[in-house]
């Protein structure tokens, strides 16, 4: 598969730790920066670079990293399209796949371990989308991409 990577300086020796874990297990890795730890940038630059490529058909799916992954997550979900989840194991990792289809996970180098970084990163990119009622939320999701509003059922 091929993955588009970036983060910011809090985020860049997660950011290498995965993107070598995942060429190691036969992805094509597009680094699009930070090239550096001790020259502070800002995360939504990043963040949305990979969701921009990601969104365009450059790359198949996204790896974000920031010191939380809050903050690059929040700027790569404004990128029409892109479904960003912020995850800490296997498990978050994995469900954001089967219920959210997320297309770009998103780390925290101060929060989350290298070697739980790496077992959220390996589910993530292991688990299909379950589909059936979670489609049904997708889609909702992606009407809002589109403009579209949406009021919850049981309050109309
Ligand atoms: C940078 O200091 C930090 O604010 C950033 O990496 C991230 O945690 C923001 O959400």
């Amino acid at each position: 598969m091929r993955i588009a990577i970036g983060s910011d300086h809090a985020g860049y020796a997660l950011k290498s730790l995965l993107a070598d874990h995942l060429a190691s297990a036969g992805h094509e890795i597009l680094d699009l920066g930070t090239d550096a730890a001790d020259v502070s940038v800002d995360y939504p630059l990043y963040g949305h670079a990979v969701a921009v490529t990601v969104a365009e058909g450059r790359a198949e799916r996204g790896v974000c990293v920031c010191g939380t992954g809050i903050g690059i997550g929040i700027a790569a979900n404004k990128v029409p399209g892109i479904r960003a989840a912020v995850v800490h194991d296997s498990t978050t990792g994995a469900l954001a796949r089967s219920h959210n289809d997320a297309n770009v996970v998103c780390l925290g180098a101060r929060t989350t371990g290298p070697a739980e970084a790496v077992d959220a990163v390996d589910a993530f990119f292991s688990t299909e989308f379950a589909g059936g009622r979670h489609q049904r939320r997708i889609d909702q999701i992606a009407g809002y991409d589109a403009g579209l509003g949406a009021v919850p059922a049981s309050r109309t």
